[in-house]
């Protein structure tokens, strides 16, 4: 299977690429095809107002390399997992600006937004987060948000870690191990069991049996 890692955080070299490069060696000791980028290699700018920024085919004008990760890499993807340090209590601005951008893509005004709406669906996402405080608190806002992305485009939530740290490479001696959990769900994210049950949802007494 395709699995994208998105690294956010503006440290090239901080807490959040570390937990991205682990998972990136559980995918691929998994026998997936896997490719780890950074969102500043390839986006330099907000959204902005598509009425203004298409031009007469209706293509996004904003020049930077967005469309090149949103369609090479993100719609062609089978599984996702997105890396972000938590700054204040919610996800990068990096991050938050690779979500916002996909609407130049998959508005109706774009000419091929039926395909890069469907190019967004039903894929397996997994978190990495790197916090400097340990409550889990701290992290709600960013699950929340992931949560209801992974609702509107059919996707499935498979599960987070979080790393705590402040300082370069603070992941790595987290003595909760959260590289050996990013490098496990790397591996497992197209095998974990998901599950969000409705009332009605046909079910047995216990779940592993
Ligand atoms: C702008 C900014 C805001 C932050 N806000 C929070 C926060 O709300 N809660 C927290 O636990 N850590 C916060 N931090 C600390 C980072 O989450 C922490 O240093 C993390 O390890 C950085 O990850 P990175 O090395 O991948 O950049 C903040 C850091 C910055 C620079």
């Amino acid at each position: 299977m395709k699995t994208l890692i998105i690294s956010s955080s503006p440290r090239r070299d901080g807490n959040s690429i570390r937990l991205a490069r682990a998972a990136l060696e559980g995918a691929r000791e998994a026998g997936h095809v896997t490719e780890l980028v950074l969102v500043d290699d390839y986006i330099t700018s907000f959204l902005r107002d598509c009425r203004i920024c298409r031009n007469e085919t209706g293509d996004c004008t904003i020049d930077d390399r967005f469309s090149e990760l949103f369609l090479d890499k993100f719609v062609p993807s089978d599984g996702v997992i997105l890396a972000t340090p938590v700054y204040w209590y919610g996800m990068s601005g990096q991050l938050k600006t690779f979500f916002d951008r996909t609407f130049c893509y998959y508005a109706a005004s774009c000419p091929t937004s039926g395909a890069n709406s469907e190019g967004m669906m039903n894929k397996r996402i997994g978190l990495l987060l790197s916090s400097e405080e340990t409550y889990p608190g701290a992290e709600l806002g960013i699950v929340h948000q992931v949560q209801e992305y992974c609702r509107y485009t059919h996707s499935c939530f498979v599960g987070v870690v979080r790393g705590v740290g402040n300082k370069r490479g603070d992941v790595d001696v987290d003595p909760c191990r959260p590289l050996e959990d990013a490098k496990r769900l790397g591996a497992e994210l197209f095998d974990r069991l998901t599950t969000d049950y409705r009332l009605d949802t046909p079910r047995g007494g216990s779940v592993w049996a």
